[in-house]
């Protein structure tokens, strides 16, 4: 038996969210800008998610721009922008072809009217794709995600549609960019970082999280595969006590 079958058996995580750090610090080690470590970044982003198809995953989540990036200098957004440009447009067909659906998180107003244009684009042509949904948060930050919720949800109850004593998880949840997602199962941060970074604030309430000391670009499908086992390693009871006996 193989090692991705045997993680098959021992039960499968539906939802891997990945955030993928190190990208500067990989270019860094060899002497090269920090461009070509986003570049090597891309390379192992596509890795991972032929990884997720071929384990069979539902979901994989990858945290691509927080919130907080935009203060990085221009040049640096630029680029980032620029990568994930080329990256829509060389990958859609592919993405299409294997069955990936494509959604995307975060505060889309504040990107670049094309990539808004493209990433809406690319939702709606993958809209009924079911072998993997690939969900890019981007211009992403979990805090800004709870402050759009409440202004949604106090917007509903200032309209009379919501009774705020009848607001429930399910209505946050519902609330979020996230909504109609699951919550991730395990949660990979590479780099060797061991913080979850305004990353999915509510929904890794009760995640797995699994830490490497990896950069970002060194990543293939053996690390997703030992995430995976180090995930079934693990006992997880949702706060709950085992029964008695
Ligand atoms: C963290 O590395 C990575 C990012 C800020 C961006 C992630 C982007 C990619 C993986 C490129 C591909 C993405 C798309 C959407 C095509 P860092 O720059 O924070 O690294 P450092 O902490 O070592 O400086």
């Amino acid at each position: 038996m193989d090692s991705t079958q045997a993680w098959i058996e021992r039960g499968r995580p539906a939802h891997v969210a990945i955030i993928m750090d190190g990208n500067g610090r990989w270019a860094r080690s060899r002497g090269l800008p920090r461009s070509a470590g986003h570049s090597r970044g891309a390379e192992a982003l596509r890795r991972a998610v032929r990884a997720a198809l071929e384990l069979g995953l539902d979901c994989l989540t990858v945290f691509a721009f927080s919130s907080e990036n935009w203060y990085r200098p221009a040049r640096e957004v630029d680029g980032l922008m620029g990568l994930l440009r080329h990256y829509l447009k060389g990958e859609i067909g592919e993405l299409h072809g294997n069955g990936v659906r494509l959604r995307f998180i975060g505060a889309r107003e504040r990107l670049p009217a094309d990539i808004i244009s493209l990433i809406d684009e690319s939702e709606a042509r993958t809209r009924d794709n079911g072998q993997l949904t690939l969900v890019v948060a981007l211009s992403y930050g979990g805090r800004q995600e709870f402050v759009a919720a409440a202004r949604r949800l106090a917007a509903a109850a200032a309209a009379g549609r919501l009774d705020p004593d009848k607001i429930d998880e399910d209505q946050v949840a519902a609330a979020l960019f996230t909504a109609g997602l699951p919550d991730p199962d395990l949660v990979i941060r590479t780099s060797g970082e061991r913080r979850i970074s305004n990353f999915l604030l509510w929904q890794t309430a009760y995640s797995e999280l699994v830490f490497l000391d990896k950069f970002w670009p060194d990543f293939d499908k053996s690390d997703l595969e030992a995430a995976i086992l180090e995930y079934q390693k693990r006992q997880r009871r949702y706060g709950v006590l085992e029964e008695a006996g």
